[in-house]
């Protein structure tokens, strides 16, 4: 694996090479406007920045710098010579928000050339690419990776729910990448998104968690991140867990499949079933993805044991298998909880979605020990599958309006059945009734021809 951190570095990294390399590409870059990409000059410039580049990586294989207004820093220190033609560079790049450049070993020069004709072009032509780090990742360039800058906690305030989702799932997808090139995860942005979100869940718990349900297919794996981040920081307020270890909670959530990106793609998108050896790559992941989130300085503890523990589940199944006298900690039990949750009710490409009431009934009575009880038991409460007044849908086809029961027995709630005219048949208690055709089958739609007789019902 390669080194994550360049914690240290600024020590074993010849920041005189480095200033040179700077200097060669910020050349490159000027040049590129003047001349064009074919230009024979542009070739010698490209060769030269990626000579320079080259034997700075040899040394290290990883260099991260940071955008500061118009300087490039390593380690905080800005590099010991940023002469004019670098600050330039720091200052589009710092225009284009890129917060920090990384470079790896294996870099070319076309990638070199890639990164100097996007930081050529107006703004205007890439924010019809979706901007540069958009435009750099799609020609191609996997050796030079741009991040977006931090925004600051001052600009951040007034930002509606979708603004804190959307930030949560450019801030995951980042992660992700990094995590999947080796490169270091972008922690204070991730720190500023959960505390953002949290603060969110705090005043309206409503609006992201109905951003959480919208899904779609091909941001599967940051949508999931950030809503088992959303639900379980929610499931731990209901639960009484204090604020600061909420964000610790929600930070380890946020990375809890880490691990996936080291899943091959066509294991991950299969539709049908996987073979012994496609499910090895599958079991893997929560090691794979502790082992990168152990050697992070400055992330939760928490991290590593929930990425390790999501899937080692409360009865001694599910991977990977820990010691007979280790139980999962107790906030793995929970992210296990909303993990399980989420992924069923999400669309995938082997199923459909499952509603979230059929999603809970599956955990607590199809599975009953896999899951922490008494935290399962919490979850299924907190979610309370069928509010008094919810229309359902019987086995034997007949519907129902919950006129109560739903918190003592979450699935057999009691009911009134009623006609296609909205008259009353009289209630019936499915905890205690055992005719099979007595079984929820699904939420009804709201029938809006009944609609207006839920009311009288329930009164009555
Ligand atoms: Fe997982
Ligand atoms: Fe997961």
């Amino acid at each position: 694996m390669m080194n994550n951190d360049n914690g240290s570095l600024k020590n074993t990294i010849d920041t005189v090479l480095l200033a040179e390399f700077l200097g060669k590409l910020a050349g490159c870059t000027r040049s590129m406007g003047l001349y064009g990409r074919s230009h024979p000059v542009m070739q010698e410039m490209t060769d030269a920045a990626h000579q320079a580049l080259a034997q700075v990586l040899s040394v290290n294989p990883v260099v991260t710098l940071a955008v500061v207004d118009a300087y490039l820093t390593l380690d905080s220190f800005p590099i010991e010579e940023n002469p004019e033609s670098v600050s330039a560079l720091a200052e589009t790049l710092d225009g284009h928000g890129v917060g920090e450049i990384a470079f790896s070993a294996g870099v070319t020069e076309d990638e070199i050339a890639d990164l100097a004709e996007a930081l050529c072009m107006t703004r205007e032509d890439l924010s019809t690419r979706g901007g540069i780090i958009a435009d750099v990742k799609n020609r191609g360039v996997t050796h030079i990776q741009l991040r977006s800058g931090f925004t600051p906690a001052e600009a951040r305030e007034g930002q509606g729910p979708a603004d804190v989702y959307e930030e949560a799932l450019l801030v995951v997808e980042e992660a992700l990448e990094a995590v999947h090139t080796g490169l270091r995860i972008p922690l204070p942005e991730i720190r500023a998104v959960v505390e953002d979100s949290l603060k969110s869940l705090t005043s309206d718990e409503t609006a992201l968690l109905a951003l959480a349900g919208i899904r779609s297919y091909d941001r599967y794996l940051s949508e999931h991140s950030v809503n088992v981040c959303i639900l379980s920081m929610v499931f731990a307020r209901g639960l009484g867990i204090d604020q600061s270890i909420a964000v610790d909670l929600g930070i380890s959530a946020l990375l809890h499949d880490v691990g996936k990106v080291f899943i091959p793609e066509d294991v991950a998108t299969k539709p049908g079933k996987l073979s012994e050896e496609e499910w090895e790559h599958v079991r893997r992941h929560p090691s794979a993805g502790a082992r990168v989130l152990a050697s992070m300085p400055g992330l939760p503890s928490l991290a590593p044991t929930i990425a390790l523990e999501h899937h080692a589940y409360n009865d001694g199944t599910g991977y990977p298998s820990l010691v007979a006298s280790r139980r999962p900690h107790m906030l793995s039990r929970l992210v296990a909880i909303v993990d399980t949750y989420d992924a069923l009710t999400t669309d995938r490409p082997y199923r459909e979605r499952w509603t979230g009431q059929q999603a809970v009934a599956w955990m607590l009575y199809e599975a009953p020990n896999r899951y922490d009880r008494q935290l399962m038991a919490r979850f299924a409460s907190t979610w309370d599958l069928y509010p008094i007044g919810s229309l359902v849908q019987l086995v034997n086809q007949q519907i129902g309006v919950v006129v109560g029961g739903s918190m003592k027995h979450p699935t057999k709630p009691t009911i009134k059945l009623i006609s296609g005219s909205g008259q009353s048949k009289g209630a019936v208690n499915l905890h205690e009734n055992a005719d099979p055709g007595f079984e929820i089958k699904s939420l009804a739609q709201p029938v809006e021809a009944l609609l207006p007789f839920t009311d009288r019902l329930l009164a009555a």
